[in-house]
């Protein structure tokens, strides 16, 4: 009596040839994903959370630094509390995850929820450093907390000088004959935290607020590429009022 055929994987293959052998190899495949799926993430990339309301053109400078090698690091997320603002857009031009995160019901500040709902994302997004260009919000409290002496700004005069709003203006009106800009760290005040660095500009005798301001924002685009850079790098260090570069 001639035995009967098993099914033992020789059979299997000597029957159904190709498709099997196309099955095995996807099977094989998607093993190997789920395998590399599961393996824990190391995150060596250092990676930037940046929030602004306007323009964007210090979020341009710091992606476009990154993209050239020029600070170690990469965009995680672009946050705006202003749904339409330039930031957002070239967010999407650098192809970096972007968000409107609607600031809830008060004028300079976050309400409650969207402070949670800022902080959430910006762990989601597993952020290092959090660089605020131009963000038009007090960032205080839970903020804070969440993400102490890792909050940068670039406020557009010489701190302590003319904290607050449209410091251009200030300084012209006050005479100065040299201001620029200052990148420091978030603290409870308004503009007062640790400085880390500054850069002047000269104020001319022809200028108006609008020619100042101008001047001012091109250096802020060499400055703050370069404190991120640093940052990035693990270069600076805060102890008290002083930050010290290594
Ligand atoms: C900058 O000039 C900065 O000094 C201030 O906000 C402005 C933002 O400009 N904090 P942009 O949106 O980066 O063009």
């Amino acid at each position: 009596m001639k035995p009967k055929r098993g099914h033992g994987c020789n059979d299997l293959i000597r029957e159904h040839g190709p498709f099997v052998a196309k099955s095995a190899a996807l099977f094989v495949f998607s093993l190997c994903l789920s395998f590399l799926y599961s393996l824990p993430v190391s995150q060596s990339v250092y990676r930037l959370g940046i929030l602004g309301s306007g323009k964007g053109s210090n979020m341009v400078a710091i992606a476009e630094a990154c993209a050239a090698g020029k600070i170690p690091a990469q965009l995680g997320v672009v946050l705006s509390d202003v749904a339409d603002a330039g930031i957002l857009q070239h967010a999407e031009r650098f192809g970096v995850p972007f968000a409107h995160i609607a600031p809830g019901k008060y004028r300079t500040k976050l309400d409650e929820e969207a402070e949670l709902a800022y902080i959430r994302k910006l762990i989601e997004t597993k952020v290092d450093l959090i660089v605020l260009a131009g963000f038009m919000r007090i960032l205080k409290g839970e903020f804070l907390k969440a993400f102490a002496n890792r909050v940068v700004n670039i406020h557009p005069s010489l701190l302590p000088a003319f904290p607050g709003l449209e410091a251009w203006k200030q300084a012209l009106d006050h005479g100065v004959k040299v201001t620029g800009c200052t990148v420091h760290f978030i603290d409870q005040g308004v503009d007062s935290g640790p400085i880390i660095a500054q850069q002047t500009v000269p104020v001319l005798e022809d200028d108006t607020p609008e020619t100042l301001h101008a001047r001012i924002q091109g250096a802020e685009r060499e400055l703050y590429p370069k404190v991120v850079g640093a940052l990035a790098e693990g270069r600076i260090v805060v102890k008290g009022r002083q930050t010290l570069w290594r």
